[in-house]
């Protein structure tokens, strides 16, 4: 995935952060996405975000959403959930800059943002600029290709 030109968006998130998950979901700056919801809802009390995350990351791994958002008190159960999944690149981003900058550099996959850190009048913005923004590609390319390699290898060896 060099550039979003992403339809179909995946999103979850734990229950820290449905509000915010909803204001994303109902915001006119991204209507013309097709969003697949993945949870956890209102109604679902208190989860863990490993689960919520891992439903995005597999759904991503099968191709059936683009790109995936997720959503936790701060973004970092999220991220480094979706990070342990060979493929992803999942970016913790608390503002427009850090959105531009891990599409550009680091062809994030997954976008995780903090709900309990964030104003949330902020973030449609910020969700809009990570989704049109593309890949730099240049210098960026081998060093997303030495991640993979650093996956690969920590699977194949004991430290
Ligand atoms: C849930 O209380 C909180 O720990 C979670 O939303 C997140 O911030 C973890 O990284």
């Amino acid at each position: 995935m060099n550039n979003i030109s992403a339809n179909n968006i995946g999103i979850a998130n734990d229950h820290a952060a449905v509000e915010l998950k909803n204001i994303i979901l109902a915001s006119s700056l991204l209507q013309d996405y097709t969003w697949v919801d993945y949870g956890c809802h209102l109604e679902d009390g208190r989860v863990d975000y490993p689960d919520y995350a891992s439903y995005v990351v597999k759904a991503l791994l099968k191709r059936e959403i683009d790109v995936g958002i997720c959503l936790c008190g701060t973004g970092i159960g999220m991220s480094m959930t979706a990070n342990r999944y060979g493929g992803i690149r999942a970016a913790c981003v608390w503002d427009i800059a850090t959105a531009k900058a891990s599409r550009k550099h680091n062809d994030a996959n997954i976008l995780c943002l903090g709900a309990r850190l964030l104003d949330h009048k902020k973030v449609p913005l910020i969700v809009q600029t990570w989704l049109r923004t593309e890949f730099s590609h240049g210098r960026h390319k081998k060093r997303l290709a030495k991640l993979e390699d650093i996956t690969a290898s920590a699977q194949s060896t004991s430290l």
